[in-house]
């Protein structure tokens, strides 16, 4: 049964060097308004759900008015205690705007930092500076926000130990229930891409990656903090809700250009172009571009993909070849086998995640 919804709003002010999220910029106030007004029509396209998490991603989405998330929350039924979350970029808010945020019924904030150093944050083409992120947090504590997390990227062109050190210290001091912490991945099609081809960026040395790794898991524990996603850090029992959904695979309702979702077996994602968006919901049919549809051997594969993302958990391998494989890279070391036997990714694993993820894809 569904129950989580994601709403993708595809605003940003400016482009950041390294990010290909689908999002556009230079877009009117009306244009805007007009597509929250689709998002509504797309969301009862999907009636009768009760959500018990509400997700707005981006882009930016708190480039949205009060106004925006007054009504789309008011024509969402929400089951009492529903996590709703919004991203926010630290340019895009003050003390009031989250002030009205939390009384319209957002409980939950996702705050773009990225780094608290303001060379780092130049680099990477924020709108922001360290001290305006670290103002959007205490503002929002204010505003009497009791869930916040924070997202960081480490990895990123020219950053050093101590500077990361630093991100982590502020990190502690600041206290969020909730830490993203993703390596920079590089992007092709982004301006980073293009810095790098043309040699003016570099790519960060994996010796010195795995080095920050290592010391981001062995710090944010050391503060108190759960490491129980690949990239996610949480004080015990503030994991995402929302999230955690995704890596349990479970289904979901995307709404929004370019999002994707998974109801009834299939997963799709809709039209990545406004127009195409605004002329299918025009024709009441969902604006869905692709869809999958998922057989019984398919939903193992995501499952031991997505699980194994879950640090605290793993999987139960149900097929007899998956709980070969499972056997096999932990034999290799890559993944460890509880005493329950749920497999769960080795700290030597989670280095080669994504190599470890491959494995189960045939
Ligand atoms: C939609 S953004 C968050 C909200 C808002 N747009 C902002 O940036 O402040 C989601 C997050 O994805 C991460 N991200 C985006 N592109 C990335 C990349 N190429 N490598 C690693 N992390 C990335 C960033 O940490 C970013 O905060
Ligand atoms: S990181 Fe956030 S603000 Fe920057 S371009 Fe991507 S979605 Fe927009």
């Amino acid at each position: 049964m569904t129950d989580a919804l994601y709403i993708h709003v595809p605003f940003c002010r400016k482009k950041c060097g390294y990010c290909d999220f689908l999002s556009f910029t230079g877009k009117s106030e009306e244009e805007i308004g007009k597509y929250v007004e689709y998002l509504k029509r797309e969301i009862n396209l999907y009636p009768d759900i009760e959500y018990d998490t509400v997700y707005f991603g981006g882009g930016t989405p708190s480039i949205l008015k009060v106004e925006h998330f007054y009504s789309i929350l008011g024509s969402i039924k929400l089951s009492k205690g529903a996590e709703v979350t919004v991203e926010i970029n630290p340019a895009t808010v003050d003390y009031e705007k989250l002030h009205s945020l939390r009384e319209v019924g957002v409980n939950r904030l996702s705050i773009g930092v990225q780094s608290f150093d303001d060379e780092r944050l130049e680099v990477l083409g924020r709108i922001h500076s360290s001290l305006e992120a670290i103002q959007a947090f205490n503002d929002a504590r204010m505003a009497g926000f009791d869930n916040i997390s924070l997202d960081l990227i480490f990895a990123t062109p020219g950053q050093t130990m101590d500077e990361l050190d630093t991100d982590l210290q502020v990190l502690k001091e600041l206290s969020p229930e909730h830490i993203s912490i993703y390596s920079l991945i590089w992007e092709e099609g982004t301006k980073f891409w293009d810095l790098l081809e043309d040699r003016k960026l570099s790519i960060c040395d994996e010796e010195l990656e795995e080095k920050m790794y290592t010391y981001i898991i062995e710090k944010l524990s050391d503060f108190g903090y759960v490491h129980y996603e690949v990239s996610n850090f949480s004080k015990p029992g503030m994991e995402s809700r929302h999230n955690s959904k995704y890596w349990l695979n479970e289904e979901y309702v995307g709404v929004g250009v370019g999002a994707s979702g998974y109801i009834d077996g299939v997963r799709y994602r809709n039209f990545d172009e406004l127009e195409a968006y605004y002329g299918r919901i025009d024709s009441g049919k969902p604006p869905v571009m692709e869809m999958e549809c998922l057989d019984e051997k398919m939903v193992a594969e995501y499952s031991c993909i997505l699980g194994l993302r879950l640090l605290n958990t793993g999987i139960m391998p149900k097929e007899k070849k998956q709980s070969e494989k499972c056997a096999e890279l932990a034999e290799q070391g890559y993944l460890e086998k509880k005493a329950g036997g749920e497999y769960i990714l080795s700290r030597k694993g989670l280095f080669f995640a994504n190599d470890v993820f491959e494995q189960f894809i045939d």
